[in-house]
Formats: structure tokens, sequence, C-alpha cells
């Protein structure tokens, strides 16, 4: 079965052609950074003008990619929520409009679950069922148990900002361009950590619960001080470093210590990971040295990052399990409960 995946919740418009949920035959991803980059974050009005202008430059190269043409598509497969709303309703209704127009069926996916799908896509075979999930991303940072695809259960989540959001507000108080999550990674690694004692939140009475903002704000007061009549420091190169450095280490042994927990609560071998901050390559060393009697599976690469492969991949199976596809009238959702 092909299916053509597309992606628009956020900044990046993405189409992407894979075969039986795993074989990618083209993955485009047309990034929009340097047009939201002067504002320090996605500007929802500008991200909709921009996807509308990519939206049929990214459909041509992907269907050219894959060498197949249109009328070969067997099923649309579109994220319909979370996101921004204006956004993901240009994908939405675009693949609303090849359904009708080619006779095709579609399905709506969520996002967040097709981090998670990502992973799933190179293995050879899926890991077995129960296994953790981790989602690491922009806009989510959730703990779940995957009892099987398309079946979770939310065991915990973020109660303030998402771990990706920290990164990027950390890198914006550091004078660093959006999205900040690579430019962090890319100076802690010349720091030392130690220099920032910083705590990692805490939500009482929910162990297994994230809270980053007030981490985020461990970081502003330690450039400007807690008084607002201080200066605010001017940082040395090796500052910004030492404070990305203990910034990412707190957050990432916090995942870590969190992922282990909740292993060994729900009896899970396996991890499976996704989200743009699963792309930092410390985040992975550090699962490697503490939880190595965990199975760690990742997303190969950029499929960490916002694609519209992991869309079509997951949109395979849940047309499955479905038995068809989703009707004309499916609704775009800026929000949506992940797991029961
Ligand atoms: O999953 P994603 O591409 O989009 C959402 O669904 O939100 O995640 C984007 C987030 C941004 O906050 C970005 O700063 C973060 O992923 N990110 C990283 C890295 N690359 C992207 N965070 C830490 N280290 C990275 N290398
Ligand atoms: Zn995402």
């Amino acid at each position: 079965m092909l299916v053509l995946g597309i992606e628009t919740t956020c900044d990046e418009t993405a189409c992407a052609v894979v075969r039986n949920g795993k074989e990618i035959l083209s993955n485009v991803v047309t990034s929009q950074i340097d047009l939201h980059n002067e504002y320090g974050g996605v500007v929802p009005e500008l991200a909709c003008r921009r996807h509308v202008d990519l939206f049929l430059p990214t459909l041509t190269k992907a269907l050219n990619d894959a060498q197949v043409t249109l009328a070969q598509i067997d099923l649309i497969a579109v994220a319909y929520a979370p996101g921004l709303i204006g956004a993901v309703l240009i994908g939405l209704n675009a693949a609303k409009t090849l359904a009708v127009v080619l006779q095709k069926p579609f399905v709506g996916i969520n996002h967040v679950e097709a981090h998670l799908y990502a992973a799933l896509m190179t293995p050879p075979a899926f890991p077995a069922f129960p296994c953790l999930g981790v989602v690491l991303s922009g806009g989510h940072t959730a703990l779940v148990k995957i009892n099987h695809i398309g079946d979770y259960s939310l065991i915990g989540q973020t109660v303030d900002d998402a771990i990706g959001e920290s990164f990027d507000k950390t890198a914006k108080i550091l004078g660093l361009p959006y999205p900040g999550g690579p430019y962090i990674e890319k100076l802690a690694q010349h720091g030392k950590l130690g220099t920032y004692a910083f705590k990692p939140g805490k939500v009482k009475g929910h162990p297994l619960d994230f809270s980053f903002s007030g981490l985020k704000t461990q970081v502003l007061y330690a450039v400007k001080g807690q008084n607002e009549r201080e200066a605010e420091r001017i940082l040395t190169e090796q500052q910004k470093c030492d404070l990305a450095a203990s910034f990412q280490h707190t957050a990432f042994m916090d995942v870590v210590d969190k992922a282990l927990l909740a292993a060994q609560q729900e009896n899970c071998q396996t991890v499976v990971l996704g989200g743009g901050v699963t792309f930092n390559k410390q985040l992975r060393h550090l699962f490697q040295l503490y939880a190595s009697k965990l199975n760690c599976v990742w997303p190969l690469g950029e499929l960490s990052l916002d694609n519209a492969a992991m869309i079509a991949g997951l949109g395979y199976h849940v047309f499955s399990k479905k038995g068809g596809g989703d009707s004309l009238d499916l609704e775009a959702k800026s929000r949506i409960a992940f797991a029961r």
C-alpha cells in the first residue's frame, strides 16, 4: 500500500511517500526557520501563508523523489492534531481535496503519536508490546505505555513547558537563534558541568510528571540575577557553554531518571523515544550510560524532527486498524489527548 503523508502542524511543510508503513520512498521537509528566526519563535499567521506557498512544490518533489504519480497513491494520511490550528487546517484541507479528487481514502493522524512511530520505522520488527514511549518535542513531553500501535496509556506528562520549549526559551536567554535546541547542544559540548547547580522540576504527588519552567527560570536568574534592578551580566562564551551544559544535563537526567522509574513501574524492557529533542546526541549518550539495561529504540536521524514519513507510516496502521478512512468532516484540533 502506497501512502502519501502530509504534515503542516507547525513550521515545517512536509510530504512523504511510504510503502506498507515502513519503506520510505521519499521524505521532503521544507523548513520555514528563516522566516520565523527574526521573531524568535513561530508566527502562526506567517506560517500559514508559507504553508500555502510551499505545499504544492513540496508535494510535487515528494512524488518525483518516490517516482510515483498521484494516481498510484492508495491512501492519504495527514496530521490533523495537535498544532497551530490554521497551519493544521492547510494540510488537512489539502488532504481532503486530494481524497475527493483522486477518490482515495484519507486518515487523520495524531502528530505526537507519529513521533513515537518514527522510531519504529527502522527496525525490521516491532518490539514486544507493551513498551514505554517517551515523547520529547517542542510542544509535548510525555511518558506513555504503548500497549499496541494506536493504544496508549498516559503515565506522566509536563505540567508546564515542554522540554523542547524549555530548550528554546533557554536559548533565547543566552541570545541564541530559534529553534534553540541544536544551539544549546553545540554550546554544551564545550561546557563544564558543576559550575551551575540547577535542579530538575518536581511535581508534588506525581513523581512521573515533568516541570521544566522552573529550570528555565534558574538559567534566567543565573544570567540576570533575581533583582530586576540588577544589571544583566555580560556572559563570556565559556559561561554560556557552562550554562548550556548544566541546563541540558539537568533536563536530560530528569528524563532518564523518570523513564527508568516508569519502565520499572510498568514492567517494560523496551523504551521507544521520539520528538525533536531526541535528535540530541548527548541525550542518547546519557540513556546508554545510565539506562543500559533498557532496550532503547530511537528514530533514525532526521525522523526525530517533524516530517511526513512518520505520518504516512502510522497512517498505514491506523487505516488497517480502523478498516477504512475518515469521513470528510474530520475536524482539525489544536489540542488532543494523546492517551487514555
Ligand atoms: O518534534 P519537533 O520537531 O516539533 C514539535 O512537534 O514540537 O520538536 C522541535 C523541538 C524544538 O523545541 C527544538 O529546539 C528541539 O525540538 N530540538 C532539539 C534539538 N533539535 C531540535 N533539542 C535539543 N537538542 C537538539 N539537537
Ligand atoms: Zn513534532
